[in-house]
């Protein structure tokens, strides 16, 4: 039997390769399609956990913090401060605010219904499923 690796045998094994990761990646593509919006369960979002969104949104909390690991980070993880601090904190913790030492958080201007709409924001977030991330409830 000839033993010769022609051409042709490796641009079938590039096609069948290329071929088969493809079908792999359209699969997952479209699994993560379908589990984005279970996972997230954007449905369920309150009005007014909406408002909060915006309210975050725009006073550009994650200039500093992250939310599940997007943002900057010089202040702590906000993807799970509802389930590390719970929702008195949170408000308490913004209306303080400039407290600490060497990192501060600026104080913003908000009423107590600004509060528990971002308290309610926060809340929905900390229920996304993120496969148990981050692995610590430090963040
Ligand atoms: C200029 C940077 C900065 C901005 C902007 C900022 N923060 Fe902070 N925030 C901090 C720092 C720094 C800390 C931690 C301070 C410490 O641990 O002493 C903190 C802590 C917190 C905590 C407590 C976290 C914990 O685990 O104890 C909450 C809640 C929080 N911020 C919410 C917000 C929200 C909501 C916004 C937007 C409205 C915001 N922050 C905007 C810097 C910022």
């Amino acid at each position: 039997m000839q033993q010769t690796f022609t051409k042709a045998m490796a641009r079938n094994i590039f096609l069948g390769g290329a071929a088969f990761f493809l079908i792999i990646y359209l699969v997952l593509t479209v699994d993560s399609w379908r589990q984005i919006p279970i996972r997230d369960h954007a449905s369920q979002m309150s009005p007014a956990a909406e408002r909060g969104k915006y309210l975050m949104d725009s006073n550009n909390c994650i200039g500093c913090h992250t939310i599940n690991g997007e943002g900057a980070y010089y202040a702590p993880e906000l993807g799970n401060v509802y389930t590390r601090r719970g929702p008195d904190f949170i408000k308490a913790w913004i209306k303080a605010q400039p407290i600490g030492g060497y990192r501060q958080m600026p104080h913003f201007n908000f009423s107590d219904k600004d509060l528990d709409d971002i308290t309610a924001y926060l809340q929905w977030v900390s229920r996304i499923n993120t496969n148990h991330w981050p692995p610590n409830i430090q963040g």
